[in-house]
């Protein structure tokens, strides 16, 4: 089989790595891929979002199997193309990853369905959410509705922070239309878990729970980043809280989508807060997670190209989804000075022993040296029976 995946950071190398796990595989194409995943794919010059150049790509190679990994591509309506081009992929249509495209719509679809999260308040006029900071509860939550980079969320601990992120998303539109309308809701607090779970539209299976670690210094200091390191499973998710998620989040989640007439066919990723009063549904992003994805796919002992295809095939009831006991850390390296200021083109050596579990995540190939080409440049991942010993040989 010839698959292609559409995407180019530590998530698609972790992706394609689990995928070359069937012996079907023949050949995976990258798009873009980058200078780390060349080393186990073939990397095509085509962006992510470039989706007629990734369609005709795909019809002219004759692709059998396509995933879409970004939000980018997904939110764009990458699938509905590929689909229509008679290319079965992975991932769900624009219809669908609106789920995470808009957090208005995602946070009235959870209010009409009593989905918990946090309460909240919409505006698309500027002056009308500044007068309500005037009272609004404080620490509050500012984010703008469309897609921003994954920097759309501002946590305000005063009112003038808050009025600030207002005026900067609605007045000086620093993400673009993204910031047209806003969301502002209730400042929560408790352990965080990322829930990755496959679903066909009419089952879900969840994934191992996992945790990540936005701050960029060790033991939770610093600047919040994209991610510096994702533990599985999660300690904090005990059997009893997933129970409670599959009833009251998880499943109503899909029937939601389903009754709006936009099933959801995919991964679809349920950021969760554990809150005293129970777990609420911080985010949904309609895709799998990264860091995330470089702790759980190392712990998934069933086949990714079955369970993906089950997905596309809607035959995921009868398909297993099996994880094994043992724990994962994923530890990211980054270019001093991220995520502010810092350089590119390092010489990177990754020793041969320890290659399988390392995600690149920023680099480019340049007369046969691999070069860093952006802030955070891979993911070093290890497993073992427990999670002391995974973050220790990680
Ligand atoms: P999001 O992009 O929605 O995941 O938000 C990014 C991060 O902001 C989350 O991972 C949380 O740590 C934090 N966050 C988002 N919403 C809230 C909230 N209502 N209360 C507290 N923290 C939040
Ligand atoms: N790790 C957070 C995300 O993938 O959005």
């Amino acid at each position: 089989m010839k698959l292609m995946v559409v995407g180019g950071g530590g998530r698609e190398h972790a992706i394609i790595k689990k995928l070359k796990e069937n012996k079907d595989v023949e050949k995976i194409y990258a798009l873009p891929g980058n200078g780390g995943i060349a080393m186990d794919a073939t990397c095509v010059d085509i962006g992510a979002k470039e989706i007629e150049k990734i369609v005709e790509f795909a019809v002219s190679e004759k692709i059998d199997y396509a995933v879409v990994a970004p939000d980018d591509p997904l939110v764009l309506g990458a699938v509905d193309a590929l689909t229509e081009a008679g290319i079965p992929c992975f991932g769900p249509d624009k219809k669908a990853a609106i789920i995470e495209g808009s957090k208005v719509f995602s946070k009235n679809l959870m209010k009409k369905y009593h989905i918990p999260t946090a309460e909240y308040e919409v505006f698309s006029d500027m002056d009308a959410a500044l007068k309500y900071l005037d009272t609004a509860p404080i620490p509050t939550v500012i984010k703008a509705d469309g897609l921003a980079l994954g920097k759309g969320v501002i946590i305000a601990m005063t009112r003038e922070e808050a009025k600030a992120a207002v005026k900067s998303m609605m007045e000086d539109k620093v993400f673009g239309k993204s910031g047209d309308n806003i969301v502002i809701e209730e400042f929560l607090t408790g352990p965080e878990v990322s829930v990755l779970a496959f679903t066909d539209g009419y089952v879900v299976k969840p994934m191992v729970s996992s945790m990540d670690h936005k701050r960029a210094g060790d033991n939770d200091t610093g600047l919040n980043t994209g991610g510096m390191g994702t533990v599985a499973p999660n300690p904090y998710y005990t059997k009893d809280i997933a129970d409670e998620c599959m009833e009251k989040i998880f499943l109503p989640t899909i029937e939601a989508m389903k009754s709006e007439g936009r099933t959801f066919k995919g991964c679809l990723y349920f950021g969760l807060m554990l809150t005293e009063k129970g777990p609420k549904v911080i985010e949904y992003n309609c895709r799998f997670g990264d860091p995330e994805t470089q702790v759980v796919l190392p712990l998934m002992e069933s086949d990714l190209l079955t369970v993906m295809k089950a997905v596309t095939e809607e035959k995921l009831s009868e398909t297993e989804v099996k994880f094994g006991s043992g724990s994962a850390c994923c530890v990211i390296m980054a270019s001093k000075g991220y995520p502010e200021s810092y350089e590119k083109g390092f010489v990177m050596t990754i020793p041969s022993e320890i290659s399988g579990n390392v995600y690149v995540a920023g680099a480019k190939l340049e007369d046969g040296k691999l070069l860093t080409n952006g802030g955070r440049v891979l993911g070093a991942t290890a497993t073992d029976e427990n999670l002391a010993g995974a973050i220790e040989k990680a």
